[in-house]
C-alpha cells in the first residue's frame, strides 16, 4: 500500500486526485459548503483558545488545496490571524496548490505562526495580516497554537492485515508470483498475535483486521505539534472488532475513475488502496474528546442555517435564475450529499482537544 501510493509511480505520487476531474468525490470537492461550515467552526475553535494572532491551522494531506481555498474564501472571523498550512506528501499534488492560493514561503509565515513564545511581551510584528498560506511536505517541525485538521487522511495511511486461523493469527504479506502481486499468509509474531487478541478477542476464524500502526505514529505526532488547540480528523470509520466481523473487501477498498477499483494488489499505483479507520486503535493515543457523524458536526456548527439562507435565495430569485439562484439551489443539494446518512454524513468527525 506504501510502494503502491506513495512510491515511485505511485497513485498520489503521479498526481491521482479527490475531484471531479479525479478518482472520487471528497466533501471538500462536493462544493463550497464543506469548508463554509468548517470556516465557522474554526471561528468557534479560535474563540476557546482566546483568539490567539497567529493562529496556526496545519491541514494534512490537503492535496491540491480545495479545502483551504474554500476557507479562504468563506472569510472567517479569524481571518487576520489565520496561518495556514497546507500539509501534503505528494509533490505532483503541492506543485498545483499555487492555482488555488498564493503561497508564502513556509519559513516566513511559521516564524510568525510556529515558533511565536506566548509569554513574550513583545507585540508580534506580522500581527492581523493574515490570512497567509503555505506548503509542506510534512507537519511543520516547530509546535504552535492552532488546530490540526484532515480529511479522509488516516484511511490512505498504509496497515498491518492480519488473518484469524483456529489456531492463532497470520499475518497477510504481499509476495510475487511470476509477473503478479499474490497474498502470502505467514504466522503472525507473538506482538502482532498478541496486539490482535487485545483488539478482536472474537474475531471469527477467517476475519481480518488492519493493524493500523502508522495512523498512531502520525496521531501521536500531531497532538504533539499542538501546544493548545486541537486534532480533528474526518473519514470513514470503524472499530476494530466490528471489521473483524465484516467480509474485509468491504473496508479494504479500491477506487478509481468514480467507482471501485479492483483487488488491492492488481494495478498497484492505477488505483486507490484506503482502509476504513479503527477508532479504537486511535483511542489507544488518546481517547477522542468527541465522536459523531459528519451530519451531525455539521449540522452543530451552523450547517442548517446556511441552507436556510440558501431556500431564501432560491425561492426570492428562482424566477430571475441568475447565478446567486443557482448557487444557493446547488448549496442545498450540497448539503443533502454532505449529511446523507448512508455516504458522507456517516463519516465519523474525530476531536481531540488539546485546551
Ligand atoms: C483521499 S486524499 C484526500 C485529499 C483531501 N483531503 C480531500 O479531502 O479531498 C488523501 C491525501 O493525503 C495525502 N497524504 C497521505 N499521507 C500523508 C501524510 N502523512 N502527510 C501528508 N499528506 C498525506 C495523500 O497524498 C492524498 O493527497
Amino acid at each position: 500500500m506504501e510502494l503502491a501510493l506513495y512510491g515511485e509511480g505511485g497513485f498520489y505520487s503521479t498526481g491521482a486526485m479527490a475531484g471531479r476531474r479525479g478518482h472520487f468525490l471528497t466533501s471538500p470537492e462536493v462544493g463550497t459548503l464543506f469548508a463554509t461550515v468548517l470556516a465557522g467552526a474554526l471561528d468557534s475553535w479560535w474563540a476557546e483558545v482566546g483568539q490567539p494572532d497567529p493562529f496556526v491551522v496545519v491541514e494534512v494531506g490537503a492535496g491540491v488545496g480545495t479545502l483551504a481555498a474554500g476557507i479562504r474564501r468563506a472569510h472567517p472571523r479569524c481571518s487576520p490571524a489565520l496561518r495556514y498550512v497546507l500539509v501534503e506528501r505528494s509533490s505532483a499534488l503541492r506543485d498545483q496548490q499555487a492555482r488555488h492560493l498564493t503561497l508564502e514561503v513556509p519559513s516566513s509565515l511559521l516564524r510568525a505562526g510556529g515558533e511565536a513564545d506566548e509569554d513574550d511581551d513583545d507585540p508580534d510584528p506580522s500581527a492581523g495580516t493574515g490570512p497567509m498560506f503555505t506548503s509542506l511536505a510534512d507537519l511543520p517541525g516547530e509546535p504552535f497554537t492552532g488546530v490540526v485538521l484532515a480529511n479522509e487522511l488516516v484511511d490512505n495511511m498504509a496497515f498491518v492485515l492480519l488473518q484469524r486461523a483456529e489456531s492463532g493469527w497470520s499475518e497477510v504479506r504481499v509476495g510475487e508470483e511470476r509477473a503478479d502481486l499474490v497474498e502470502v499468509l505467514v504466522p503472525a509474531s507473538a506482538a502482532l498475535a498478541n496486539e490482535a487478541d487485545r483488539l478482536a478477542p472474537g474475531a471469527p476464524p477467517g476475519g481480518r483486521i488492519p493493524i493500523q500502526h502508522r495512523a498512531r505514529t502520525w496521531l501521536r505526532d500531531a497532538h504533539a505539534k499542538v501546544k493548545r488547540g486541537r486534532v480533528v480528523l474526518v473519514d470513514y470509520a470503524s472499530t476494530t472488532p466490528a471489521l473483524a466481523s465484516r467480509p474485509w473487501e468491504e473496508w479494504l477498498r479500491t477506487y478509481r475513475a468514480h467507482g471501485r477499483g479492483g483487488h488491492p494488489l492488481s494495478a498497484p499505483g492505477e488505483q486507490d488502496v484506503t482502509c476504513e479507520v479503527a477508532v479504537d486503535q486511535l483511542a489507544t493515543v488518546d481517547r477522542p474528546s468527541e465522536d459523531r457523524s459528519q451530519a451531525d458536526f455539521l449540522r452543530f456548527h451552523g450547517l442548517e442555517e446556511r441552507v436556510e439562507e440558501a431556500r431564501a435565495t432560491w425561492r426570492e430569485r428562482a424566477g430571475v435564475g441568475d447565478l446567486e439562484a443557482l448557487r444557493a439551489r446547488s448549496l442545498v443539494g450540497e448539503a443533502e450529499a454532505l449529511t446523507e446518512p448512508a455516504g458522507l454524513g456517516a463519516f465519523r468527525v474525530l476531536e481531540w482537544d488539546l485546551r
